[in-house]
């Protein structure tokens, strides 16, 4: 072996680790590491740095993003973390995306995220990475890119922003923004208290504060094992979600030591477990369609039949908007967490590891007993008896479709209607307050195309307004159907991701206005209650243009892009192997 700080030595257990770690390609290895650190010893770097146990920190902080605007102080303390666990901290940035401030959709720029993260992640020197991530779909798109770059891995949550007030009711974004549009859509409160409201719905930086989909991601995280213990439910602007951060650091120094790669946790086992939260809680729609996305870059399935069965003995315990009354800072004080992994105890693998090193189990017993609390009910007193999420299935979604039942009207959730259709979202934007409309409150409202290729990107657009004269009537939930996905903060008798969707073809994309359709929620079932040999007709009769695009990323998009039930991922990033289903 070589004396030379600059030989790259392969004998050695560490001779591809720290900064030595995957040389730049110069064709001379010792020149690469010679000029590797010359460079880093631009930025001050010593020697004695330079040989600690590199730790990447993904730094998602952006302007656009005020889900993540604590990143700085984040940063700041996973930093301090690292470096009392005697690493070294090396902060990077990727892409970052926002709900509200990507267009069309923030799921079409998830999968642009995750294969960012991924080779960056693979790209830079690094024993360990710490993802920081929150808004909805920057978590799913981390563990999706990290899943496939194999290294020891920590996700640190933002953390939710703070309730606000509005004439002394409590507000949070965003099923409240939601509650009090439809409000002023219905002509029940003027444009200035829509104003007043405005101001208080986003009462702090950080994850909207019910259970959508960052919540839902978030807990999904620490059901995982993703994350340290507690890290799902601090608040972002309070010490504690500073002192997760800190801990985060120190635990990434570990995991670098004991190169405990992402593929010891994120096994079978911690997908069962967190499918069982996913129901548990009440979770977002969208919590299933990532979980599929982050398993399939594992080389497993979600199986939908299964995650059904699940949801039928696995009642939904968390009392959080929209499915109750609660927000994520009283889910916190409430315990977080354990309080949830501790009542679903009996329904877990509690023999999943964590990246603590320690099991799921054992993280739970070191939580200790739990408290009085009412955010999170006894098993014998759930919120709602069964999961939160159904899965449908019938002649309109051979591949299945999703309904959160916990959150839809019981009214409606055995329901035959007439089917009034729209197009695609543009149809929808210039019929749907039409007083011409012809539409009554028992009809079901269907939405085509805005499935993954569809709008592309699958949007949010599955929360189809009431229409505004129903609105004024004062009807407040009617059945509807997409292919497209729904805000995890929203409510109503919804169906959504009807797979395969309508732009490639699926039998959604047949059904016309005045069509019936029956929905039962009990049989799990979806039904176009139209012959078979009419739909056959109907669909020799349309010419089905599949949407295309001549260039750039949407070009990607659309050619590769997988259905819901395999995550919306581009299929070239799944695992080229598949190695079963979830749950086994
Ligand atoms: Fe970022 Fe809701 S908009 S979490």
């Amino acid at each position: 072996m070589s004396d030379s700080p600059f030989e790259p030595d392969d004998s050695a257990a560490d001779g591809n680790a720290g900064m030595r770690k995957d040389l730049t390609s110069y064709g001379d290895r010792g020149f690469s590491l010679f000029l590797r650190k010359a460079f880093i010893k631009g930025a001050g770097f010593t020697d004695a740095a330079l040989d600690r146990p590199v730790v990447g920190i993904a730094n998602t902080g952006s302007a656009y993003n005020p889900c993540h605007g604590n990143a700085p102080q984040l940063i700041d303390a996973v930093k301090r973390g690292v470096m009392l666990a005697g690493g070294l901290p090396m902060e990077f940035p990727t892409i970052s995306v926002h709900e509200s401030f990507a267009a069309p959709t923030s799921m079409y720029l998830r999968n642009l995220m995750a294969m960012d993260t991924e080779e960056m992640v693979r790209a830079q020197p690094m024993d360990a990475v710490v993802l920081i991530g929150g808004c909805d779909k920057t978590v799913p798109a981390q563990l999706m890119g990290a899943a496939s770059a194999g290294l020891p891995t920590i996700q640190l949550i933002t953390g939710s922003m703070l309730t606000g007030s509005h004439r002394g009711e409590r507000v949070g974004a965003c099923t409240d923004c939601r509650r009090y549009w439809a409000r002023y859509r219905a002509g029940e409160i003027d444009a200035e208290e829509t104003a007043d409201v405005n101001n208080q719905l986003v009462a702090s930086v950080g994850t909207c504060s019910v259970m959508g989909t960052a919540s839902t991601m978030a807990c999904i995280a620490e059901a995982l094992g993703m994350t340290v213990p507690g890290g799902a439910s601090p608040p972002a602007v309070t010490a504690d979600r500073i002192r997760i951060a800190e801990q985060t650091g120190a635990q990434a120094v570990q995991i670098a030591r004991d190169r405990l790669t992402i593929d010891k946790v994120l096994t079978p086992a911690a997908f069962e477990n967190a499918m069982r939260v996913l129901l548990a809680i009440g979770g977002s729609t969208n919590g299933i369609v990532h979980l599929a996305a982050i398993a399939g870059r594992m080389g497993l399935d979600i199986d939908l039949l299964a995650l059904d069965r699940m949801g039928r003995e696995t009642p939904v315990l968390l009392d959080l908007k929209p499915s109750g009354q609660h927000y994520m800072e009283d889910f916190h004080a409430a315990g977080g967490m354990a309080t949830l992994l501790r009542e679903l105890k009996p329904l877990l693998h509690l023999d999943a590891l964590t990246v603590t090193g320690r099991t799921l189990g054992e993280e739970i017993e070191r939580a200790g007993p739990g408290f009085r609390q009412d955010v999170v009910r006894p098993a014998s007193q759930p919120i709602y008896p069964q999961g939160g999420i159904a899965v449908l299935w019938g002649n309109l979604a051979p591949g299945g479709a999703i309904i959160k039942q916990s959150a839809a009207d019981p009214a409606l959730m055995e329901h035959e209607g007439r089917a009034v259709v729209f197009e695609n979202a543009e149809d929808l934007a210039l019929r749907i307050d039409s007083d011409t409309l012809d539409v009554a409150p028992q009809d079901v409202l269907v939405l085509k195309n805005i499935g993954p290729k569809g709008a592309p990107g699958m949007p949010e657009a599955g929360y189809i307004p009431i229409p505004r004269k129903l609105a004024r009537a004062g009807v407040k939930d009617m059945v509807r159907i997409s292919d497209g996905r729904m805000s995890g903060t929203a409510f109503g008798t919804i169906v959504l991701h009807v797979t395969p969707e309508s732009a490639i073809g699926g039998p959604l994309a047949y059904v016309r206005s005045g069509d019936r359709i029956r929905l039962s929620v009990a049989n799990r079932e979806i039904s176009l209650l139209v012959a078979d040999d009419e739909l056959a007709r109907r669909a020799k009769e349309t010419a089905m243009v599949e949407p295309t695009a001549e260039r750039g990323y949407r070009k990607l998009f659309l050619q590769t892009v997988t259905q819901a039930d395999k995550g919306v991922d581009f299929d070239f990033l799944r695992a080229p192997d598949t190695m079963g289903k979830v749950p086994r």
